[in-house]
């Protein structure tokens, strides 16, 4: 929230959700006149007690955590026990309570799972997702501004990942739109993607510090590693490891290849940018470069981690 409020945008137009927002955190919400993203109770307390003591009415969203799960999905965000969200099943209660503590009830915030290249999925969700909003506003205190039904296109990482026909998930979804427009002419539907918007925009490159064979197998080991790239190590949201698209960027060229594993300084061997690939023979000071870094890169990783120095990150 501190990071869009500091962008100088709209805060109408700035929602800040995620669980476990601390008193402070909803209080500088409400002030500032952002949506507070409601993810259970206990935050819809702490947003009525920050409108009292700062005698504003504070503007709130529900987040709700569906009955229903995202198929295919590489993380699943909705469905059975969750830490997002409140549960459909108690929304309407949570909605009449807003309404009699004199919030100000904003919108629906419903995200199902990121990470999904099959378009037929998606199109359910959003269906799904869009009934369940249509549903819920009858419990409303008031016609929802927006109805959020989050992101989660993906991008292809792996050999046999398609890009998603985004046509296809249009046309399905301008029918939803029309439902809602047609139920709740002042809600606008709202997509809240990350990944499909910047993930192919960023390449990571880190250099080889180092050469070395272990029982005859080629370790490049790196000045990069899961520090600054938890997910190309496999170990953000993957159950079977595979290897990012990389490179090795002053070799593309190269004509030999031989298997040859990219590794980290770390102290596990979890530092692993790529496991066993064909790559044309590494030396000392080479770059190594790793596409479909733009995004839960930097900003998803544990960059402590043995205190190594961060990555510069530069936008061209
Ligand atoms: C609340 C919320 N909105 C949007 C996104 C973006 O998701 P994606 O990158 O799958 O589009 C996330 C990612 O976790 C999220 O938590």
């Amino acid at each position: 929230m501190v990071v869009a409020l500091g962008t100088g945008m709209d805060p109408m137009e700035i929602s800040f959700a995620g669980p476990g927002k601390s008193p402070a955190e909803i209080e500088r919400a409400v002030a500032a006149g952002v949506t507070v993203t409601l993810e259970s109770p206990t935050e819809m307390q702490r947003a009525v007690s920050a409108g009292d003591r700062l005698g504003i009415t504070p503007r709130v969203a529900v987040r709700v955590n569906p009955d229903f799960e995202l198929r295919s999905s590489g993380m699943k965000m909705s469905g059975g026990p969750k830490q997002f969200g409140i549960d459909a099943e108690t929304v309407p209660e949570v909605l009449e309570r807003i309404g009699v503590s004199g919030l100000d009830f904003d919108g629906f915030h419903i995200f199902c799972g990121s990470q999904n290249l099959r378009e037929e999925a998606i199109a359910e969700a959003q269906e799904k997702t869009v009934d369940l909003a249509l549903r819920l506003s009858g419990a409303a205190p008031k016609e929802p501004r927006f109805i959020n039904i989050g992101g989660g296109f993906g991008i292809p990482y792996f050999p046999g990942d398609k890009p998603i026909n985004l046509e296809a998930i249009g046309e399905s979804l301008a029918v939803h739109v029309d439902r809602v427009a047609d139920e709740l002419p002042n809600s606008r539907v709202v997509i809240e993607l990350g990944r499909y918007i910047v993930g192919e925009a960023g390449i990571y490159v880190c250099r080889v510090l180092d050469r070395k064979v272990s029982r005859g197998h080629v370790f490049l080991v790196t000045d990069g590693g899961l520090h600054h790239h938890l997910a190309a190590s496999g170990n953000f949201g993957q159950v079977l490891r595979k290897n990012y698209p990389l490179v090795i960027g002053n070799r593309v060229y190269a004509e030999t290849t031989e298997p040859q594993s990219v590794v980290g300084p770390l102290c596990t061997p979890l530092d692993l940018l790529g496991a066993s690939m064909e790559l044309p023979p590494g030396q000392v000071d080479d770059l190594v470069v790793l596409f479909q870094s733009g995004a839960y890169g930097l900003t998803a990783s544990p960059t402590a981690f043995l205190s190594h120095p961060e990555p510069g990150e530069i936008l061209l």
